[in-house]
């Protein structure tokens, strides 16, 4: 089970849900830092929000996270004993431009970022930087509407252009927004879109859908401009759905709702609206404003690779009695599928899902593919020791990764694996610490007790192994069942 030669093995991160320090040196507020943990949580990710300042009453994970924003060289030093050959991080929008429509940049911000990544480079470990990962300064949500505005487009060229002209001797790999399908389902979160009662929300989400993806191939050919090496992918949040059964209505039902998902990549990887799009546009009366060439910066600016999560398959089913029976899933609302099992958040649990997968896109794309998350939130527990035994997480793994190298041998052209949360951190649809990743335990809990202490967990010396033996190591190990 050897991977390619070069295989980028690693883990990723993001800005807000490790950095904390979340007004330190400069920076302004995120979008981010204004989501709460409780149960006011999803109703503000969905766009329900009243204040653009954090309220004394509530908790904001993403103010504290782990401390990476101080403790960046011991985490780093870590993963480096690991083996990893690349990080995948993103850069706060709002360390560099703390209202985001400023003239000049934040330079405390940007030697934050070039301090980050001369360590990353110190240990030979490639950077692999998104460039918006569910971050948007609040300055440009209040007096601008985020994404719904035709404006962010040139806030987000500037951010682009000061980012990729800083780091691109360092930085070759890029992705632009994080899961940008997450738009759809979590507007607040995915481009930081608020609403006000009897707007059409459809409407502005296509909208601000059509901005992002301008932004996006603007950034592709910023980056291609400042420097024709650079590798510029997109993101989503993918995973195959199934249909609940053979009925056509079913398999119909399957095709459309991974076609909202391919929406944006169809523009980003082919570069233009796909007929489908146009139709259910047409049928829904939406009309997106565009400017004159934008039709042709779409078309000439399309990515060099496909960035992806992947955690669980979907499932759908157009049966009202069926429909009565969804299981959580990356909030994406999928049928519990009778033939898999879940994890304690109610995730199901597909490996081959991942072959799937990875198949469907490349099939779709044909353009290399980034595996740019993957993994299993879990509880961890201490034991008699003080150890944390992972096993669970070691088997999630290795099946994914054996379902991995099956879509290579497919002829899937795969860049790299960095699991998600490769140190525990806040999960983004919970807000919780308790929903941990990590190869490495963070000693932080949703009480606000712990001392962020850094351990080890069984599944790091497992994945230093995999990553040593080049994915080989994987072969003989024998199964292990999922918790
Ligand atoms: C993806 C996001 O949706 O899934 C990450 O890009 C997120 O930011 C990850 O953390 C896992 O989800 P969760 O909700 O378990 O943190």
């Amino acid at each position: 089970m050897q991977f390619p030669k070069n295989f980028l093995w690693g883990g990723a991160i993001a800005a807000n849900q490790a950095e904390g320090a979340y007004l330190s040196d400069g920076k302004g507020l995120s979008s981010v830092d204004l989501i709460p943990s409780g149960s006011t949580r999803r109703a503000v990710m969905k766009g329900d929000l009243s204040h653009y300042e954090p309220l004394p009453e509530l908790t904001y994970p993403s103010h504290d996270a782990i401390d990476f924003y101080h403790r960046y060289k011991e985490d780093i030093a870590l993963f480096a004993e690991m083996g990893f050959k690349a990080l995948r991080l993103s850069i706060s929008w709002a360390r560099i431009f703390p209202n985001g429509d400023e003239e000049q940049p934040n330079e405390q911000g940007l030697k934050f970022y070039d301090d980050v990544f001369d360590e990353l480079l110190t240990y030979g470990i490639e950077p692999v930087v998104t460039m918006a990962h569910f971050d948007v300064p609040v300055h440009l949500v209040e007096h601008y509407g985020s994404w719904r505005n035709r404006k962010m487009v040139t806030f987000f060229e500037q951010y682009v252009k000061t980012i990729v002209s800083r780091y691109h001797s360092k930085v070759r790999y890029w992705m632009t927004f994080n899961e940008i399908n997450m738009l759809f389902h979590l507007p607040y979160m995915g481009a930081g879109l608020v609403f006000v009662e009897g707007e059409n929300r459809q409407q502005i989400q296509y909208q601000a859908a059509h901005h992002q993806l301008v932004a996006s191939a603007r950034a592709v050919e910023i980056a291609h401009t400042i420097n024709s090496d650079l590798q510029v992918g997109c993101m989503l949040a993918a995973a195959m759905t199934y249909p609940y059964t053979c009925n056509p209505d079913d398999v119909e039902k399957a095709m459309e709702r991974d076609r909202e998902n391919f929406f944006f990549i169809d523009v980003q990887a082919r570069g233009a609206y796909p007929g489908y799009a146009l139709r259910q546009l047409k049928d829904a009366g939406i009309e997106i404003q565009m400017e004159p060439g934008d039709i042709e910066l779409l078309r000439n600016h399309t990515v060099d690779f496909i960035g992806f999560s992947y955690y669980s398959s979907r499932c759908i089913s157009t049966d009202p009695e069926i429909l009565n029976k969804m299981t959580a899933g990356n909030v994406f609302p999928t049928v519990k599928n009778p033939y898999l099992n879940q994890s304690e958040w109610g995730w199901t649990i597909d490996p081959k899902g991942l072959r799937l997968t990875a198949n469907q896109l490349y099939d779709r794309y044909q353009l290399p593919l980034f595996i740019v998350e993957n993994g299993l939130g879990a509880f961890d527990e201490l034991d008699g020791e003080g150890n944390i035994q992972d096993d669970y997480r070691i088997a999630y793994l290795t099946d994914h990764i054996r379902a991995m190298y099956e879509s290579i041998q497919d002829g899937v052209e795969l860049i790299g694996y960095t699991s998600w949360g490769c140190i525990d951190l806040v999960s983004a649809s919970s807000g919780e610490y308790a929903k941990r990743y990590g190869y490495i335990y963070v000693d932080r809990h949703d009480d606000g007790s712990g001392t962020n202490r850094r351990q080890k967990k069984a599944s790091f010396d497992w994945y230093k192994k995999v990553i040593a033996s080049n994915g080989a190591f994987i072969e003989n190990q024998k199964h292990i069942k999922i918790k």
